[in-house]
């Protein structure tokens, strides 16, 4: 088996345009460390925190330089002191928290899991951050129920792709936002929903109308786009926020007061007396506090994935040294599904 002792990176060296924010390093894989899982990368996935990062956009990211990126998918090819032969050439998806850029990546099994026997290893990738963190958002922070109308924005993307996977066999009624009209009405087309175009200036999503309250709302937003949510909650209703995608334009003082305002002061006594909740979810704090509960989430995403009638992600591969294109790619709004980077090549 191949056993690579200088892999390659790539590495974010400061903020701005990916083919210049980014160059290519060769790294020497240390000594492996007791417990730790070696594996041979064979794709890598990108995440919009990617682009939050090289945008200098992301509270989280660690100084420049570093090797971005949240989950690998390949082939174990090295075990540490301590872990079962078992592990060793088993074709895996792991999380990291940074790094996975790389043709190398050592991981804790704890956030390690077998992927399933028909996925390509850049179709397993979408499992990683996108599924887990939807899976964690529809069935483990609350419960969708069959006729719960359910609205979803950034549908199109990587967790709004992997949302609807997951909510639209309990038979609940969707609406599936955009800022585009046209991928709004193609995604509600394609899986029987109501089409929800959404912009921060108006007052309600086009495509719902204001009478109708929702029973759960999945708001990657941020901003006003959580205070409009909670406002338009039906009692019971819950909003998840996860995300500050409105941030990513670019960083300016007014615009992040504004963004601040925007998401209004919930008090609690006013969220009981509407009998409505606000949650949150930070995949990487979950990562630091809690790798067993993520690890735990990847096993369950991954025994759902399984299934003969779940509908794989889709998934738009580049060759490695395409990866500023991606980053643009997945900056310009107009991907749909997962991008991943194929490591095997040039
Ligand atoms: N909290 C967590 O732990 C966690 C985990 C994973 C992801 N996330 C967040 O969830 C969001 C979606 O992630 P993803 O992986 O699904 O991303 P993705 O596949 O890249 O999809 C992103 C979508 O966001 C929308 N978008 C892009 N720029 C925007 C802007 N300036 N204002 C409003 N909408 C914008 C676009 O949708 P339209 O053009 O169709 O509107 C785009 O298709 C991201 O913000 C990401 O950071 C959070």
């Amino acid at each position: 088996m191949e056993n690579l002792k200088t892999y390659r990176s790539w590495q974010l060296i400061k903020k701005g345009k990916a083919s210049e924010a980014f160059e290519q390093i060769s790294q020497t894989a240390n000594p492996l460390k007791e417990g730790m899982l070696r594996i041979r990368v064979h794709a890598f996935g990108l995440n919009y925190a990617d682009v939050l990062s090289r945008k200098g956009l992301y509270n989280d990211a660690p100084t420049f330089p570093f090797v971005p990126g949240y989950e690998v998918a390949g082939e174990v090819i090295d075990i540490g002191k301590g872990l079962d032969a078992y592990w060793l050439g088993k074709r895996v998806l792991a999380f990291t928290k940074f790094g996975g850029y790389s043709e190398v990546l050592d991981s804790s099994p704890q956030v390690t899991v077998e992927i399933p026997k028909d996925y390509s290893f850049a179709e397993a990738t979408a499992l990683g951050t996108q599924y887990t963190t939807a899976w964690c958002l529809c069935r483990e922070w609350t419960k969708v129920q069959a006729k719960d109308k359910v609205v979803i924005l950034s549908a199109a993307g990587g967790v709004g792709q992997a949302l609807i996977s997951f909510l639209k066999p309990l038979g609940t009624e969707l609406y599936l936002g955009s800022r585009s009209k046209e991928k709004a009405e193609a995604l509600a087309q394609e899986h029987g929903a109501y089409p929800l175009v959404y912009s921060l200036k108006r007052p309600w999503y086009t495509g719902m109308p204001p009478e109708i309250k929702a029973d759960v709302v999945f708001d990657p937003i941020g901003g006003a786009s959580v205070g409009k949510g909670i406002k338009h909650l039906a009692p019971g209703g819950r909003i998840l926020s996860y995300g500050v995608a409105m941030r990513s334009e670019k960083l300016s003082f007014l615009r992040d007061v504004s963004m601040l305002l925007g998401f209004g002061l919930h008090h609690p006594i006013s969220l009981l007396l509407g009998s409505k909740s606000l949650l949150t979810l930070n995949m990487l704090r979950i990562a630091e506090q809690r790798p067993d509960l993520l690890g735990s989430w990847m096993q369950k995403v991954v025994q759902e994935a399984s299934r003969s009638d779940f509908p794989k992600p889709k998934v738009h591969t580049f060759a490695w040294k395409q990866l500023p294109e991606a980053h643009e790619f997945l900056a310009s709004g107009k991907s749909m599904g997962k991008l991943a980077v194929d490591c095997i090549g040039v």
